[in-house]
Protein backbone atom coordinates (compact mmCIF):
# COMPACT_ATOMS: atom_id res chain seq x y z
CA UNK A 1 0.00 0.00 0.00
CA UNK A 2 1.12 3.06 -0.85
CA UNK A 3 0.27 5.31 2.47
CA UNK A 4 0.22 8.99 0.56
CA UNK A 5 -2.74 10.09 1.06
CA UNK A 6 -4.53 6.68 3.54
CA UNK A 7 -6.24 7.14 6.60
CA UNK A 8 -4.80 4.87 9.15
CA UNK A 9 -6.56 4.34 12.69
CA UNK A 10 -4.30 3.69 15.19
CA UNK A 11 -5.57 2.24 18.40
CA UNK A 12 -2.88 3.29 21.43
CA UNK A 13 -1.78 6.08 19.46
CA UNK A 14 -1.22 8.47 22.49
CA UNK A 15 2.50 7.02 23.51
CA UNK A 16 4.65 4.32 23.11
CA UNK A 17 4.28 1.87 19.99
CA UNK A 18 1.10 3.28 19.11
CA UNK A 19 2.49 6.98 18.67
CA UNK A 20 5.56 6.05 16.76
CA UNK A 21 3.54 4.58 14.16
CA UNK A 22 1.75 7.38 14.05
CA UNK A 23 4.30 9.25 13.15
CA UNK A 24 5.99 7.16 10.55
CA UNK A 25 2.38 6.42 8.68
CA UNK A 26 2.42 10.99 8.77
CA UNK A 27 6.27 11.05 7.08
CA UNK A 28 4.76 8.40 4.83
CA UNK A 29 2.12 11.73 3.53
CA UNK A 30 -1.04 9.27 5.40
CA UNK A 31 -3.36 10.43 7.72
CA UNK A 32 -3.99 9.10 11.20
CA UNK A 33 -6.65 8.44 13.74
CA UNK A 34 -5.21 8.20 17.00
CA UNK A 35 -7.50 6.47 19.52
CA UNK A 36 -6.36 6.06 23.56
CA UNK A 37 -8.68 6.48 26.37
CA UNK A 38 -6.91 9.52 28.32
CA UNK A 39 -7.51 12.92 26.54
CA UNK A 40 -4.77 14.30 27.82
CA UNK A 41 -2.10 11.86 26.50
CA UNK A 42 -3.96 12.46 22.72
CA UNK A 43 -3.51 16.12 22.85
CA UNK A 44 0.37 15.56 24.03
CA UNK A 45 0.54 13.45 20.90
CA UNK A 46 -0.97 15.42 18.83
CA UNK A 47 1.17 18.47 19.59
CA UNK A 48 4.44 16.06 19.36
CA UNK A 49 3.51 14.87 15.98
CA UNK A 50 2.56 18.68 14.59
CA UNK A 51 6.04 19.89 16.59
CA UNK A 52 8.04 17.09 14.47
CA UNK A 53 6.45 18.25 11.71
CA UNK A 54 7.45 22.34 11.79
CA UNK A 55 10.74 20.92 13.15
CA UNK A 56 11.38 19.28 9.40
CA UNK A 57 9.60 21.70 7.39
CA UNK A 58 11.85 24.45 8.77
CA UNK A 59 15.11 22.18 8.40
CA UNK A 60 13.86 20.52 5.33
CA UNK A 61 14.67 17.20 6.81
CA UNK A 62 15.03 13.77 4.75
CA UNK A 63 15.11 11.56 7.85
CA UNK A 64 11.76 9.85 8.94
CA UNK A 65 9.33 12.68 9.92
CA UNK A 66 10.44 14.48 6.66
CA UNK A 67 7.53 13.97 4.34
CA UNK A 68 5.40 15.09 7.64
CA UNK A 69 4.68 18.85 6.39
CA UNK A 70 4.50 18.44 2.48
CA UNK A 71 3.23 21.60 0.73
CA UNK A 72 -0.33 22.23 0.27
CA UNK A 73 -3.73 22.45 2.33
CA UNK A 74 -2.86 19.07 3.67
CA UNK A 75 -0.75 20.06 6.74
CA UNK A 76 0.19 17.17 9.69
CA UNK A 77 -2.51 18.71 11.74
CA UNK A 78 -5.09 18.54 9.46
CA UNK A 79 -4.31 14.98 8.99
CA UNK A 80 -4.21 13.84 12.25
CA UNK A 81 -7.82 13.55 14.32
CA UNK A 82 -7.96 12.29 18.08
CA UNK A 83 -10.80 10.39 18.97
CA UNK A 84 -10.81 9.59 22.98
CA UNK A 85 -11.61 5.85 22.90
CA UNK A 86 -11.88 2.87 25.45
CA UNK A 87 -11.32 -0.26 23.05
CA UNK A 88 -13.00 -2.46 25.45
CA UNK A 89 -16.60 -0.65 24.91
CA UNK A 90 -18.08 -1.81 21.84
CA UNK A 91 -20.55 1.78 21.39
CA UNK A 92 -16.56 3.47 21.67
CA UNK A 93 -15.06 1.75 19.22
CA UNK A 94 -18.40 1.75 16.67
CA UNK A 95 -17.86 5.74 17.57
CA UNK A 96 -14.08 6.05 16.44
CA UNK A 97 -14.64 4.08 13.38
CA UNK A 98 -17.51 6.19 12.63
CA UNK A 99 -15.93 9.84 13.58
CA UNK A 100 -12.65 8.32 10.78
CA UNK A 101 -14.88 7.82 8.33
CA UNK A 102 -16.94 11.43 8.29
CA UNK A 103 -13.91 13.05 8.43
CA UNK A 104 -11.41 11.11 6.23
CA UNK A 105 -13.89 9.35 4.34
CA UNK A 106 -12.47 5.57 4.57
CA UNK A 107 -10.26 3.86 6.52
CA UNK A 108 -7.64 2.02 5.12
CA UNK A 109 -5.78 0.58 7.92
CA UNK A 110 -6.19 -0.59 11.58
CA UNK A 111 -3.11 -1.13 13.70
CA UNK A 112 -4.23 -2.19 17.02
CA UNK A 113 -1.76 -1.09 19.66
CA UNK A 114 -3.89 -0.68 22.45
CA UNK A 115 -2.84 -2.66 25.30
CA UNK A 116 -1.50 -3.41 29.21
CA UNK A 117 0.49 -5.58 30.86
CA UNK A 118 -0.69 -6.83 34.40
CA UNK A 119 1.99 -9.06 35.87
CA UNK A 120 2.08 -12.01 38.80
CA UNK A 121 2.65 -15.99 39.44
CA UNK A 122 -0.68 -17.58 38.44
CA UNK A 123 -1.74 -18.17 41.98
CA UNK A 124 -1.59 -14.51 42.90
CA UNK A 125 -3.46 -13.22 40.15
CA UNK A 126 -7.01 -11.80 41.20
CA UNK A 127 -9.55 -12.06 38.46
CA UNK A 128 -9.98 -8.67 38.10
CA UNK A 129 -6.60 -8.59 36.40
CA UNK A 130 -7.29 -11.46 34.47
CA UNK A 131 -9.92 -10.25 33.24
CA UNK A 132 -8.68 -6.59 32.45
CA UNK A 133 -5.94 -7.59 30.48
CA UNK A 134 -8.48 -9.78 28.17
CA UNK A 135 -10.87 -7.15 28.00
CA UNK A 136 -8.29 -4.91 26.02
CA UNK A 137 -5.79 -7.19 24.25
CA UNK A 138 -8.21 -9.47 23.23
CA UNK A 139 -11.59 -8.31 23.10
CA UNK A 140 -10.35 -4.74 22.10
CA UNK A 141 -8.71 -6.44 19.09
CA UNK A 142 -11.98 -7.93 18.03
CA UNK A 143 -14.06 -5.70 18.69
CA UNK A 144 -11.95 -2.86 16.48
CA UNK A 145 -10.85 -5.40 14.19
CA UNK A 146 -14.58 -6.13 13.40
CA UNK A 147 -15.15 -2.60 13.12
CA UNK A 148 -12.66 -2.08 10.42
CA UNK A 149 -13.52 -5.09 8.15
CA UNK A 150 -17.11 -3.92 8.52
CA UNK A 151 -16.12 -0.73 7.13
CA UNK A 152 -13.27 -2.29 4.60
CA UNK A 153 -15.46 -5.02 2.91
CA UNK A 154 -18.06 -2.07 1.77
CA UNK A 155 -15.42 0.56 0.29
CA UNK A 156 -13.92 0.19 -2.87
CA UNK A 157 -10.97 -1.53 -3.57
CA UNK A 158 -7.56 0.54 -4.25
CA UNK A 159 -6.08 0.56 -7.39
CA UNK A 160 -4.31 -2.80 -6.23
CA UNK A 161 -7.35 -4.62 -5.08
CA UNK A 162 -7.10 -4.30 -1.37
CA UNK A 163 -10.02 -2.78 0.15
CA UNK A 164 -7.64 -2.46 3.94
CA UNK A 165 -5.14 -3.85 5.92
CA UNK A 166 -5.14 -5.04 9.83
CA UNK A 167 -2.19 -5.10 11.73
CA UNK A 168 -2.22 -6.67 15.30
CA UNK A 169 0.75 -5.38 17.56
CA UNK A 170 1.27 -9.03 19.57
CA UNK A 171 3.88 -9.92 21.46
CA UNK A 172 6.41 -12.93 21.55
CA UNK A 173 4.55 -13.70 24.48
CA UNK A 174 1.67 -14.78 21.55
CA UNK A 175 3.74 -17.70 20.46
CA UNK A 176 5.64 -18.41 23.81
CA UNK A 177 4.97 -18.85 27.40
CA UNK A 178 6.09 -15.87 29.63
CA UNK A 179 6.52 -17.48 33.14
CA UNK A 180 4.73 -14.39 35.70
CA UNK A 181 2.68 -12.32 32.78
CA UNK A 182 0.15 -15.77 31.82
CA UNK A 183 -2.65 -13.67 31.44
CA UNK A 184 -0.98 -11.03 29.00
CA UNK A 185 0.62 -14.38 27.06
CA UNK A 186 -2.96 -16.18 27.23
CA UNK A 187 -4.37 -12.72 25.74
CA UNK A 188 -1.66 -12.68 22.84
CA UNK A 189 -1.57 -16.20 22.16
CA UNK A 190 -5.46 -15.44 21.49
CA UNK A 191 -4.69 -12.04 19.05
CA UNK A 192 -2.45 -15.44 16.88
CA UNK A 193 -5.51 -17.29 16.82
CA UNK A 194 -7.83 -14.82 15.88
CA UNK A 195 -5.78 -13.21 13.08
CA UNK A 196 -5.03 -16.15 11.43
CA UNK A 197 -9.05 -16.83 11.66
CA UNK A 198 -9.76 -13.59 10.60
CA UNK A 199 -7.00 -13.56 7.97
CA UNK A 200 -8.48 -16.44 5.21
CA UNK A 201 -12.08 -15.02 6.23
CA UNK A 202 -11.31 -11.64 4.86
CA UNK A 203 -8.30 -12.60 2.30
CA UNK A 204 -10.55 -13.00 -0.68
CA UNK A 205 -12.25 -9.59 0.29
CA UNK A 206 -9.35 -7.91 0.00
CA UNK A 207 -8.55 -7.62 3.60
CA UNK A 208 -5.21 -8.54 4.60
CA UNK A 209 -4.56 -9.27 8.11
CA UNK A 210 -0.50 -9.40 9.80
CA UNK A 211 0.41 -9.99 13.23
CA UNK A 212 3.99 -7.72 14.37
CA UNK A 213 5.15 -9.40 17.26
CA UNK A 214 7.95 -6.92 18.77
CA UNK A 215 10.23 -8.12 21.47
CA UNK A 216 10.79 -6.02 24.65
CA UNK A 217 10.14 -2.02 23.72
CA UNK A 218 11.36 0.78 25.72
CA UNK A 219 7.62 1.97 26.58
CA UNK A 220 6.02 2.92 29.53
CA UNK A 221 4.74 -0.41 29.94
CA UNK A 222 8.27 -1.62 30.84
CA UNK A 223 9.77 1.00 32.52
CA UNK A 224 9.85 -1.19 35.23
CA UNK A 225 12.91 -2.04 37.73
CA UNK A 226 13.80 -5.74 36.70
CA UNK A 227 13.13 -5.17 33.28
CA UNK A 228 16.14 -2.32 33.65
CA UNK A 229 18.99 -4.44 32.18
CA UNK A 230 17.13 -5.88 29.28
CA UNK A 231 18.30 -4.53 25.92
CA UNK A 232 14.74 -3.08 24.59
CA UNK A 233 14.10 -2.18 21.01
CA UNK A 234 12.88 1.34 20.57
CA UNK A 235 9.37 2.28 19.86
CA UNK A 236 10.51 3.51 16.38
CA UNK A 237 11.91 0.13 15.29
CA UNK A 238 8.50 -1.63 15.96
CA UNK A 239 7.14 1.06 13.39
CA UNK A 240 9.58 0.78 11.38
CA UNK A 241 8.30 -3.25 11.14
CA UNK A 242 4.57 -2.07 11.00
CA UNK A 243 5.35 0.40 7.85
CA UNK A 244 7.50 -2.42 5.87
CA UNK A 245 3.75 -4.46 6.77
CA UNK A 246 1.72 -2.20 5.25
CA UNK A 247 3.87 -1.06 2.11
CA UNK A 248 4.80 -4.50 0.79
CA UNK A 249 3.43 -5.56 -2.48
CA UNK A 250 -0.22 -6.16 -2.24
CA UNK A 251 0.38 -9.72 -3.62
CA UNK A 252 2.14 -10.94 -0.92
CA UNK A 253 0.57 -10.70 2.65
CA UNK A 254 3.40 -10.44 4.88
CA UNK A 255 1.28 -12.42 7.81
CA UNK A 256 4.05 -12.57 10.94
CA UNK A 257 7.04 -10.30 11.45
CA UNK A 258 8.90 -11.10 14.72
CA UNK A 259 11.13 -7.84 15.50
CA UNK A 260 13.82 -8.89 17.94
CA UNK A 261 16.42 -7.20 20.07
CA UNK A 262 19.92 -7.72 17.87
CA UNK A 263 21.66 -8.53 21.06
CA UNK A 264 20.25 -11.13 23.58
CA UNK A 265 18.95 -10.92 26.95
N1 LIG B 1 6.66 -2.45 25.12
C1 LIG B 1 6.92 -3.72 24.84
O1 LIG B 1 7.96 -4.29 25.24
C2 LIG B 1 5.99 -4.51 23.97
C3 LIG B 1 6.46 -5.73 23.43
C4 LIG B 1 5.61 -6.49 22.65
C5 LIG B 1 4.32 -6.05 22.41
N2 LIG B 1 3.89 -4.87 22.95
C6 LIG B 1 2.52 -4.47 22.67
O2 LIG B 1 2.56 -3.25 21.95
C7 LIG B 1 1.36 -2.52 22.20
C8 LIG B 1 1.73 -1.10 22.62
O3 LIG B 1 2.43 -1.18 23.84
P1 LIG B 1 3.38 -0.01 24.37
O4 LIG B 1 4.60 -0.67 24.86
O5 LIG B 1 3.47 1.05 23.36
O6 LIG B 1 2.54 0.44 25.65
P2 LIG B 1 2.27 1.89 26.29
O7 LIG B 1 3.38 2.82 26.01
O8 LIG B 1 1.87 1.60 27.69
O9 LIG B 1 0.98 2.41 25.47
C9 LIG B 1 -0.23 1.74 25.59
C10 LIG B 1 -1.27 2.52 24.80
O10 LIG B 1 -2.53 1.81 24.88
C11 LIG B 1 -3.55 2.72 25.32
N3 LIG B 1 -4.58 1.95 26.02
C12 LIG B 1 -4.46 1.20 27.13
N4 LIG B 1 -5.65 0.68 27.48
C13 LIG B 1 -6.54 1.12 26.55
C14 LIG B 1 -7.94 0.95 26.35
N5 LIG B 1 -8.70 0.21 27.20
N6 LIG B 1 -8.52 1.56 25.29
C15 LIG B 1 -7.79 2.34 24.45
N7 LIG B 1 -6.48 2.53 24.57
C16 LIG B 1 -5.86 1.93 25.62
C17 LIG B 1 -2.79 3.73 26.20
O11 LIG B 1 -3.49 4.95 26.37
P3 LIG B 1 -4.54 5.19 27.60
O12 LIG B 1 -3.94 4.55 28.81
O13 LIG B 1 -4.72 6.65 27.68
O14 LIG B 1 -5.81 4.50 27.16
C18 LIG B 1 -1.54 3.93 25.35
O15 LIG B 1 -1.82 4.80 24.27
C19 LIG B 1 0.60 -3.31 23.26
O16 LIG B 1 -0.38 -4.11 22.64
C20 LIG B 1 1.67 -4.18 23.88
O17 LIG B 1 1.12 -5.35 24.44
C21 LIG B 1 4.69 -4.08 23.71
Amino acid sequence: MNLQGTTVVVTGGSRGIGLEVARAVLAAGGRVVLAARGEPGLAAARRSLAQASRENAATGGTGLGSGLEPPGPASAGERILTVPTDVTEEGQVAGLFTAAVDRFGRVDALVNAAGVLTRGGVTETKLEDWQTNLAVNLTGVFLCSREAVRRMVAQPPAEDGVRGHLVQIVSGAGVHGWPGHAAYSAAKHGVMGFSASLRDEVREQGVLVSDVLPGMTATAMTDLPDFASRNKLAPEDVAQAVLAVLEAPARAMLTRVDVRHRLTG
